[in-house]
């Protein structure tokens, strides 16, 4: 008899996929076992197999060098801006650069993409490192990032294909991007947002959020290694004070493509009136489990939606409103204790950890999400300080969460869920819709008339049934959020509309 080993197919290992590529040179192999390819169908990029000992042990090679990476700091470091004038004048540089990146044909820019795709797979364990290394993103949540950056690439480099191959609508791109990618997800959300925007001719301004500053500036290396020229993508690292104003308010910048708060957005917008702004922005998430739940399930999906990352996603579960018997039977909150309060929780350097830390000490309105309770409110688990940095936390539960409270309405980013009970399933719908937010929303039933009802009227760019709420899939579930979730066009990341709103179109007729 195999080993288990020698049956489980190896589908990603490092180092592999250069050297399969296809025969067509269309697409990165999936891995040294044949997937077979569909003509005109997308694949998405797999994750890393940890189930083959080949990439358990290549996984265990990376864990060592997390604690001391030292890689993007020079080229971090170069991208330092310190006046006005720098700013104007990379911005004159890029400007100038544009004319003949624009000029060359969309496939020639596409293959580029293809190429970059390329080189982010054949680096994904260096991008691991330096993401964990900076922002504490343990194995688990970085890796299935790599391969949603990759896939960004290969889609946009498609999807911009078939954009110019159309003769009803001829495309033009906006001159100038400027990209403010966030640090929660430093690898997948900037690649995305550049390689849109420079696929359709723009030239690319980006600035990485000062916590994940080294990852991106180690990005965009990878992005000039595979020949985008260095002129068309520049990266900077502006102060957050008048020198970073004026880039933002810079009136040759055509838009931005901006993920981070609602108010930072509002802020953009302000500084940069006449710029597109295209905004992912926050989100307050829930999820609704009826008594027609698998509740083993909705309690795991709840726990890892609102954990993953420590609860740093615009898309984390931050509310779990139980209906009916579900909260009368107590079940499920036993359920949901043990779930969560077996959660691993420490540094990426663990290779068992499953909640890593926050990003950096936390803020006031934070510590208020893990210390204050409101009225009614108890603690299910309360969150406890692990060690002396102040960024390790345990994961924090609390029941009882009013309508319209505090808690019911505040995205605090961080590892706190709060429990809401609903006597219908009419009442949870209402009490998902009562925040200003619409990014992401969660359904637990097996019942399938509830869950037609619940997807007719819940108001979110995002839904999920019987699963947890967070994760994108480039083509298959494209990302993009509704009310104060989202600014500026509603075309989602990783979708058929995207490429098309970062351009202009024109439509000729011509006399008869
Ligand atoms: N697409 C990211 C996620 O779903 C934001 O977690």
């Amino acid at each position: 008899r195999r080993s288990f080993e020698e049956e489980a197919p190896v589908r990603h290992r490092m180092g592999d996929r250069a050297a399969e590529k296809p025969a067509d040179g269309s697409r990165i192999p999936l891995g040294s076992a044949a997937i077979p390819s569909t003509p005109g169908k997308f694949l998405n990029t797999p994750d890393t197999d940890m189930t083959t000992a080949a990439n358990q042990e290549w996984a265990r090679q990376l864990l060592p060098r997390i604690a001391d990476s030292t890689l993007g700091v020079v080229e971090a470091e170069a991208a330092r801006v310190d006046s006005e004038k720098e700013v104007h004048d990379i911005i004159s540089g890029a400007l100038r650069a544009q004319e003949a990146w624009a000029a060359r044909p969309m496939s020639e820019r596409a293959n580029l993409l293809r190429e970059c795709a390329r080189v982010l797979a054949e680096h994904r364990a260096e991008l691991l490192e330096v993401a964990a290394s900076e922002t504490g993103k343990t194995f688990e949540q970085g890796d299935p990032e790599v391969s949603e950056a990759i896939d960004f690439a290969l889609y946009y480099a498609d999807n911009a294909e078939d954009l110019a191959s159309r003769d009803d609508i001829v495309f033009e791109a906006r001159p100038l991007t400027l990209v403010t990618p966030p640090w929660n997800f430093p690898i997948a959300i900037p690649c995305g947002s550049i390689v849109s925007a420079l696929v359709t001719g723009s030239a690319v301004v980006v600035k990485p959020a000062p916590q994940a500053m080294r990852t991106g500036a180690y990005l965009v290396r990878l992005l000039h290694e595979a020949g985008i020229p260095e002129d068309v993508l520049r990266l900077v690292d502006v102060p957050e004070n008048e020198i970073g104003q004026a880039l933002i308010g810079d009136e040759r910048i055509d838009q931005i493509i901006l993920t981070g708060a609602y108010e930072t957005a509002k802020l953009f917008a302000r500084f940069n009136p006449l710029a597109k702004i295209k905004a992912e922005t926050s989100g307050k998430n829930a999820i609704i489990v009826t008594p027609h739940a698998d509740l083993d399930l909705a309690a795991y999906d709840v726990a890892h939606s609102a954990f993953g990352h420590a609860g740093q996603k615009c898309s984390a579960a931050s509310l779990v409103i139980t209906v009916g018997s579900v909260e009368r039977s107590r079940r499920f909150q036993s359920q949901l204790a043990d779930a969560v309060l077996s959660l691993r929780v420490g540094w990426p350097t663990d290779p068992t950890v499953e909640m890593g830390p926050v990003i950096e000490k936390p803020g006031e309105k934070l510590e208020r999400g893990l210390t204050v309770l409101g009225e009614g409110e108890k603690w299910l688990a309360k969150p406890e300080q692990l060690d002396e940095t102040g960024r390790l936390f345990s994961p924090g539960v609390r029941t009882g969460v009013k309508k319209g409270s505090e808690f019911h309405r505040t995205e605090y980013f961080g590892p706190i869920l709060g429990v809401m009970h609903a006597d219908t399933l009419d009442e949870a719908i209402e009490i998902q819709n009562g925040t200003d937010y619409g990014l992401t929303a969660g359904l637990h039933s097996l019942e399938p008339a509830e869950i037609a009802e619940w997807a007719s009227r819940v108001e979110a760019g995002n839904l999920y049934i019987n699963r947890g709420i967070t994760g994108a899939i480039v083509e298959r579930q494209s990302f993009g959020g509704w009310k104060r979730s989202a600014i500026g066009p509603t075309a989602k990341a990783g979708g058929p509309n995207y490429l098309m709103h970062l351009m202009v179109g024109s439509d000729p007729v011509e006399g008869e």
